[in-house]
C-alpha cells in the first residue's frame, strides 16, 4: 500500500519535471489577447493624410488592438507585442501605456520588452500622438481618440497575460507579389546599380509568419505576420474607419480560423430552418420596430463574435513601408487617364491630378478587399504549412537617441552630422496614395518667394539647418518649431526584441524599401559576427514598422538626391539612415554579445500636459419633435435581395461620440429564426456599412443620421432579416447616459 502511494506519487514528480523540462527545452509561455480600439466615429480628423475634411462619418469594420507575449518561463525573460489597427504608434501612447503596465504587473513589461506598433490605416482616428505637426488637421489632441487606443493596447496585454500557456511557435516566411508597387521607383533608381542588381523587385515581397500553437490541445491561438504595403487602399476622401487592406485581412483570417476549426459558418446563426413560401410571404409585413431604450448590456450581446479567451488572432504587421503603395495598378492622371510624370509623379505640372489605382479601381472598398485577401491567402499558405520550430533565447535591447546631432562614422573615417527635423516641399506634395497642396511637385529641391515668405513668417530655419539638410530645401523647420510645443521628434527610441532565431527591429518610422534593407543585412551581420554560433544566415530578421514612436520616413542617402515624398519627409537629414544602423548595429552587437549595459539615452518628453484640444465633444442631442431615436426614417425597400444586393435602412440618430460602444456594435443584421431574432452579422463584418452623417440641427436641437447597409454576401443563407441600429444620447452635456435601439422592416434573402 504505501510502496504503491510511494511510486503513484514518484510517478507523479516524475510528470511534473518532465513537464517543466518541456517548458525550458523549446517551449514557451504564449498568450495571445485582443481588443476593440475603434474610437470615435464621428467628426473626428482621420490620421494619415492630413486632410481636414477627413473626418470620420461612421465604420466600415471595427478597428483592434492585438497582441502576443512570449516568455521562456514564468519567471524568465519576454516579450509583447501589440499590433494597433491604427496610423502609427505614439511616443505619448507608449509612454502611458507602459505607466499602466508598471501599475499592473510592476517590472514585467517595460519599455525594454514591449513593442507598440501600427498597421498604418489611413481610416481611423487621429489626435493621439503629441508632436504638433501629426495633430494639426485634427484640430489638436483628440483625448477620445487617445483613450480608445490606450485601453485597448492595456486590455489586449491584460489579455494575452492572463492567457499565458505552454505552447510552441513556427516561423515561416514566403514571397507575395501583387501586394504593393514602388510609388517613387524614380528615387529606387538613384540607389547604385551594384545593389540594385542583388534584388528582383523594386519592393520587398517576404511576408514573414509566426504561428503559435497551445501545448494541451495542439491547436493554434494567433499568428503574426509582418508584409510591407501601405495602409492606402481607402482613399482620402474615405469617411469611414476601417483597417484598410491589413484589417481586412486580420478579418478574413480570424474567420477562416474559426469557420475552419469550428465549422462556424454553417453554425453561425444556430440551426436553420428552411424558409417555407409562408414565411417568405410573412416577412414581408414585419413592419419596422420604433425606437425604444434598451440596456446597454443588450448592445454587448448583440454581438457576433464576442471577446473571450478561446479566441483566435490573426494579425498583420507593418514593414519597411515607406515607398510601397497597395495601388498596384499604377499612378494616372485623372484629367488625360495616361501615366504620371516619372520623376515628379505630376500631370503637366499638377501634382492634385496624379492619383494611384488599387485592383478594385475605382472602387476603393473592393481594392482593401483585394489587397487583404492577398496578404490573408499568403498567411494562410505560410501557417498551414510552418513546420520550422522556433527555439532558443528571447531577449531585448532598447536605446533612445537623439537624432538632433548624431555623429555618424562613414566608410573612409569621414564623420557627418544629422540635423533637427524638417520637411521638404516634396512632403506638401504628398504621393500618389493621397496628392497633397496644390503647386508642389515631388522631386522639388526649390521653393518659391512666396513659399519662403511663409516658412520664415512661421519659422526661418536656422544657417546650420539649412546646410545640414541639403540637398532639402527647408519648407517646414519642424525640429526648431517649439510653439505652442514640440512641432517634431527629436528623440526617438530604436529596439530590437530576439524570439530564438526571429529578430526584430522595432523602428519608429516609414523605412523606404531599400533602406530596410541596408538596415536588416547590417543587423544581420552583425549578429553573425558578434553571436559565437547563436545567429546565422538563417536568422530571420524583420523589420516593424511604424512602432513605439511616430518619426515619418527614412530614405537612403541616394533617394535622398531625389527629395520625392519620402525623401522630403525623411526628418534628419541625408544621414538619417546611416545613424539607424550604425546605431542599430550597436544595440545587435550588445544582444549579440549577451552584453546588458546599453546606454539609454535620453527620455522621450511627455508632453500632455501642454496639449491644445480645439475639437469640441458633442454636447446634447435629442431627436427633432415626432421621432424618437432608434425610428426608421427610411425603411428598407422591399425584398426579396440575393447576394451582391444592397439593403439599406436610415435611422433618427445620436452622436456616436456619446458613447463608442467599444466591443459592441452600432449594426446588426438579425435573422428571424422561429420567433427569435439572431444577429448574422455586425460592425466587425466588411459586408457591413455603418454611416453616420450630422449633427443636423432644427433649431437648437441636434441630431444625427444613421444609414446601415449590408451587401449581402455570397454565403448569405437564404431567410428573413433586418437591420438593427443601436445608439446612446445625452440630452445635455452633463445628463445621463441613455442607450436606444431601432430595427427596420423584415425583408427576404433568397439563393441565386
Ligand atoms: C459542418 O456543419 C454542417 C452542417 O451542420 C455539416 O453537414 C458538416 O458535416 C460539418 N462539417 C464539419 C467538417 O464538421
Ligand atoms: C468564444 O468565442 C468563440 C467565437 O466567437 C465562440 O465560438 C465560443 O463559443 C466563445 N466561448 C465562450 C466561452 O463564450
Ligand atoms: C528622371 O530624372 C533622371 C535624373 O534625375 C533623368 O536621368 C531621367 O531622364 C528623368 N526621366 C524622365 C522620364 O524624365
Ligand atoms: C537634442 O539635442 C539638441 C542638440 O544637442 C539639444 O539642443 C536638444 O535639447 C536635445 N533635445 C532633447 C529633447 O533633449
Ligand atoms: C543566405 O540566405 C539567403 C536566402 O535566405 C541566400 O540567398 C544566401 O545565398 C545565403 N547565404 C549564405 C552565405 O549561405
Ligand atoms: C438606400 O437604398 C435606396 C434604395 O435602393 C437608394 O436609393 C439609396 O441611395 C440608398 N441610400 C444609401 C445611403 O446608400
Amino acid at each position: 500500500m504505501y510502496s504503491h502511494q510511494l511510486q503513484t506519487s514518484i510517478l507523479i514528480s516524475q510528470c511534473l519535471i518532465l513537464g517543466s523540462l518541456l517548458v525550458a527545452n523549446g517551449d514557451y509561455l504564449i498568450g495571445v489577447g485582443s481588443y476593440d480600439m475603434t474610437g470615435p466615429a464621428a467628426g473626428v480628423n482621420m490620421m494619415g493624410y492630413a486632410n481636414m475634411e477627413q473626418v470620420t462619418g461612421g465604420i466600415h469594420f471595427r478597428l483592434r488592438a492585438r497582441a502576443f507575449i512570449v516568455a521562456e518561463s514564468k519567471q524568465g525573460p519576454r516579450i509583447a507585442f501589440v499590433n494597433l489597427d491604427a496610423g502609427m504608434a505614439s511616443q505619448l501612447v507608449t509612454i502611458k501605456v507602459l505607466e499602466r503596465l508598471k501599475s499592473r504587473y510592476g517590472d514585467l513589461y517595460n519599455e525594454d520588452n514591449v513593442a507598440i506598433s501600427g498597421t498604418h490605416t489611413h481610416a481611423a482616428p487621429g489626435g493621439y500622438l503629441q508632436y504638433v505637426t501629426y495633430s494639426v488637421t485634427s484640430l489638436g489632441f483628440v483625448p477620445q481618440s487617445f483613450d480608445a487606443l490606450l485601453t485597448a493596447i492595456e486590455l489586449s496585454i491584460a489579455q494575452a497575460h492572463d492567457n499565458l500557456k505552454p505552447g510552441s511557435i513556427f516561423i515561416n516566411s514566403g514571397d507575395l507579389e501583387n501586394a504593393g508597387i514602388n510609388r517613387s521607383p524614380s528615387a529606387y533608381l538613384f540607389n547604385p546599380p551594384e545593389e540594385r542588381a542583388k534584388y528582383a523587385r523594386n519592393v520587398d515581397t517576404q511576408m514573414t509568419l509566426l504561428k503559435f500553437v497551445d501545448k494541451n490541445s495542439g491547436k493554434s491561438i494567433g499568428a503574426f505576420s509582418w508584409f510591407a504595403t501601405h495602409g492606402t487602399s481607402m482613399s482620402r476622401d474615405n469617411k469611414l474607419i476601417s483597417g484598410d487592406n491589413k484589417g481586412a485581412a486580420a478579418r478574413f483570417f480570424e474567420d477562416w480560423f474559426m469557420s475552419s476549426n469550428n465549422n462556424i459558418s454553417t453554425s453561425r446563426y444556430t440551426r436553420l430552418k428552411p424558409l417555407s413560401g409562408a414565411l417568405l410571404r410573412k416577412a414581408s409585413r414585419i413592419t419596422a420596430t420604433g425606437g425604444e431604450s434598451c440596456p446597454k448590456a443588450d448592445i454587448q450581446s448583440s454581438k457576433v463574435r464576442q471577446n473571450n479567451e478561446s479566441r483566435f488572432i490573426g494579425t498583420f504587421c507593418q514593414s519597411n513601408v515607406g515607398d510601397v503603395s497597395p495601388n498596384v495598378l499604377g499612378a494616372f492622371c485623372l484629367d488625360s487617364g495616361k501615366p504620371c510624370d516619372f520623376n515628379h509623379s505630376s500631370c503637366h505640372g499638377n501634382d492634385q491630378l496624379c492619383v494611384g489605382r488599387g485592383p478594385g479601381y475605382p472602387d476603393e472598398i473592393l481594392s482593401t478587399k483585394i489587397i487583404g485577401e492577398r496578404q490573408f491567402q499568403k498567411a494562410v499558405d505560410l501557417f498551414t504549412s510552418a513546420e520550422d520550430e522556433i527555439t532558443g533565447k528571447i531577449d531585448y535591447r532598447l536605446t533612445y537617441l537623439n537624432f538632433t546631432d548624431i555623429d555618424v562614422l562613414l566608410d573612409g573615417n569621414q564623420v557627418v552630422k544629422t540635423c533637427p527635423a524638417a520637411l521638404g516641399p516634396g512632403f506638401a506634395a504628398g504621393t500618389t496614395d493621397g496628392p497633397g497642396v496644390f503647386g508642389f511637385q515631388q522631386g522639388d529641391t526649390e521653393i518659391n518667394e512666396f513659399w519662403k515668405t511663409v516658412r520664415d513668417a512661421i519659422q526661418e530655419p536656422s544657417q546650420h539647418q539649412v546646410e545640414c539638410q541639403k540637398p532639402k530645401t527647408v519648407l517646414l523647420d519642424t525640429g526648431e518649431m517649439f510653439w505652442p510645443y514640440a512641432w517634431a521628434p527629436a528623440i526617438l527610441p530604436i529596439q530590437i526584441l530576439r524570439l530564438g532565431k526571429l529578430v526584430i527591429l522595432s523602428v519608429p518610422g516609414e523605412f523606404t524599401t531599400m533602406a530596410g534593407r541596408r538596415l536588416r543585412e547590417a543587423v544581420k551581420e552583425t549578429l553573425i559576427t558578434y553571436g559565437n554560433g547563436e545567429f546565422n544566415n538563417n536568422t530571420h530578421v524583420v523589420i516593424a514598422g511604424l512602432t513605439n514612436t511616430y518619426s515619418q520616413y527614412v530614405a537612403t542617402f541616394e533617394e535622398y538626391k531625389q527629395q520625392r515624398y519620402e525623401a522630403a519627409s525623411t526628418l534628419y537629414g541625408p544621414h538619417t539612415l546611416s545613424a539607424y544602423i550604425q546605431e542599430f548595429k550597436k544595440l545587435a552587437q550588445a544582444l549579440a554579445r549577451g552584453d546588458k549595459n546599453v546606454a539609454r539615452g535620453p527620455s522621450p518628453p511627455d508632453l500632455s500636459s501642454v496639449q491644445l484640444s480645439l475639437l469640441a465633444d458633442p454636447s446634447g442631442d435629442s431627436p427633432p419633435p415626432g421621432v424618437k431615436f432608434g425610428d426608421t426614417k427610411n425603411d428598407v425597400k422591399n425584398g426579396p435581395f440575393k447576394a451582391r444586393d444592397r439593403v439599406n435602412a436610415t435611422f433618427w440618430s445620436a452622436n456616436p461620440r456619446y458613447d463608442l460602444l467599444t466591443e459592441g456594435t452600432f449594426s446588426v443584421v438579425e435573422i428571424l429564426q422561429g420567433t427569435k431574432w439572431i444577429s448574422a452579422y455586425d460592425d466587425d463584418d466588411f459586408c457591413l456599412f455603418f454611416e453616420w452623417d450630422g449633427p443636423f440641427y432644427n433649431d437648437d436641437v441636434s441630431y444625427g443620421l444613421a444609414t446601415i447597409e449590408w451587401e449581402v454576401p455570397e454565403d448569405a443563407l437564404a431567410g428573413v432579416y433586418r437591420l438593427r441600429h443601436f445608439g446612446s444620447f445625452k440630452t445635455t452635456k452633463d445628463s445621463p447616459i441613455s442607450y436606444f435601439t431601432g430595427a427596420s422592416g423584415g425583408f427576404t434573402v433568397i439563393k441565386g
